[in-house]
């Protein structure tokens, strides 16, 4: 016989992970409306490419990940190697800044190109999701910087930030543009 509180906590869970689903599917059509008149992509920490999906059909895809995640895939480690040239002016990083060690180093480096669309987490709500035990994996951030914090590095890097959008709370997406 099924025992109706189970039932009610793994229907919760569903929930919740269906949910954390739709918030990320909501990051990746930002990027993708704010990407939009771009001819080129570089998609750095592409995971399963779903920006590509969303981006207009003929812009040129490039994914580049640590995992060979098909082909095409330009590997690289951004704690370990340096930043592959590209010939696309845009970028993407979406869920992936979180878990670089260098922020100075990887925003230098990203002035390869004229503009990048990231996503960042600022606040540790999920630290307090696992704690509550709603959270089944436990979040491996390295740094979870506030806003104005997370700015200074960005604009020491040279970048503006000329757009900046609230995706849920703690998480923001960032539209930078090279500063001449
Ligand atoms: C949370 S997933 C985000 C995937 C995708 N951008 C999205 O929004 O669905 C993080 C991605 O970053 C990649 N990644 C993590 N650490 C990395 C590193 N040091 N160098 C390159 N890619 C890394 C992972 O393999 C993974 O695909």
């Amino acid at each position: 016989m099924n025992d109706v509180s189970t039932d009610a906590t793994l229907a919760c869970r569903r929930l919740y992970w269906s949910a954390l689903q739709d918030r990320w599917d909501r990051r990746t059509r930002q990027a993708a409306a704010w990407l939009a008149d771009e001819a080129g992509v570089v998609d750095i920490g592409c995971g399963l490419m779903p920006l590509r999906d969303h981006l207009p059909a003929g812009t040129r895809y490039v994914p580049v990940d640590i995992v060979d995640r098909g082909p095409g895939t330009v590997l690289t480690d951004l704690n370990a190697d340096p930043l592959p040239r590209f010939a696309e002016r845009a970028a993407a990083m979406l869920g992936v800044v979180e878990y670089v060690t260098d922020l100075p180093r990887l925003f230098a480096q990203l002035r390869q190109f004229d503009r990048v669309v990231l996503s960042y987490n600022h606040a540790s709500v999920q630290d307090v999701l696992w704690a509550m035990r709603l959270r089944r994996k436990e979040v491996i951030w390295l740094h979870r910087h506030g806003p104005a914090r997370f700015a200074r590095l960005l604009e020491d890097a040279g970048w503006h930030i000329a757009r900046r959008h609230r995706v849920r709370v703690g998480e923001a997406m960032y539209d930078l543009r090279s500063s001449p």
